[in-house]
């Protein structure tokens, strides 16, 4: 199982992108980050977030380690929580700010950009990682979709024995979306491997039932 620090070739993860705007005051945004070789990074970003702006013009990123919800909340609703000056800090390595409370940081610059219709397709190329800081594990959404998919697991075997068959199903219908998931953002996975598991059992709950 993934359970170290260190983030999985071809595994996407959420972090928290910083980047300088044009008047030089820091932004942070979450983005999913895509591993796809040593050094090598994949992000899509939609056209008409600042942050790609600002990467087209400074051509770097800080990607900020962290599973702090708080930190995904205040960098996603900005309007009326607007993240502080004193959040941020400035790299000596690169023209981009980074998040003082992060748990590690990977320093970036880009390498290219394909423009499609509605987003880009950038890759950086990673300059320094330090996940020294980090606590926890680097966000990932299959780590947290397969907690939520044990979590339901226990609630779907029980109401299919007492036959709430609309409850059981839609906790099924969550499980299936999980899936989907973690097959995007973790494919071939331990969290594929756990998640199949879990329906199988779900499977023969199913059928037990149908069977008494
Ligand atoms: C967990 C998470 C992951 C996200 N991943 C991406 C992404 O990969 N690409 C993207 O363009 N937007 C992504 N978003 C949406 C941006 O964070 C959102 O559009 C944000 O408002 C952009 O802020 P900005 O205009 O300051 O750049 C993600 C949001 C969340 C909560």
């Amino acid at each position: 199982m993934n359970r170290g620090k260190y983030p999985k070739i071809g595994e996407t993860y959420e972090i928290i992108l910083s980047t300088y705007c044009d008047e030089g005051q820091p932004n942070a945004a979450p983005m999913g980050i895509k591993f796809l070789r040593k050094n090598r990074v994949f992000i899509k970003l939609f056209k008409g977030t600042l942050t790609l702006n600002n990467i087209l013009k400074r051509r770097c990123a800080i990607a900020n380690v962290t599973s702090d919800p708080f930190l995904f909340y205040k960098t996603i609703f900005k309007e009326k929580n607007h993240l502080s000056l004193n959040y941020f800090s400035r790299s000596k390595i690169i023209d981009a700010p980074y998040l003082r409370s992060a748990n590690g940081y990977i320093l970036m610059t880009l390498a290219t950009c394909k423009h499609k219709r509605s987003y880009v397709e950038t890759e950086f190329h990673i300059k320094r990682m330090n996940l020294k800081k980090t606590r926890s594990d680097i966000y990932s959404r299959g780590a947290h979709a397969v907690i939520e998919t044990i979590i339901h697991s226990t609630r779907i075997k029980e109401f299919s024995a007492k036959g709430k068959t609309k409850k059981t199903n839609n906790l099924i219908q969550l499980v299936n979306h999980y899936k989907e998931l973690i097959q995007r953002v973790s494919p071939d996975s331990d969290y594929e491997k756990i998640i199949n598991e879990i329906q199988n059992r779900i499977n023969k709950w199913k059928n037990e039932k149908s069977i008494r």
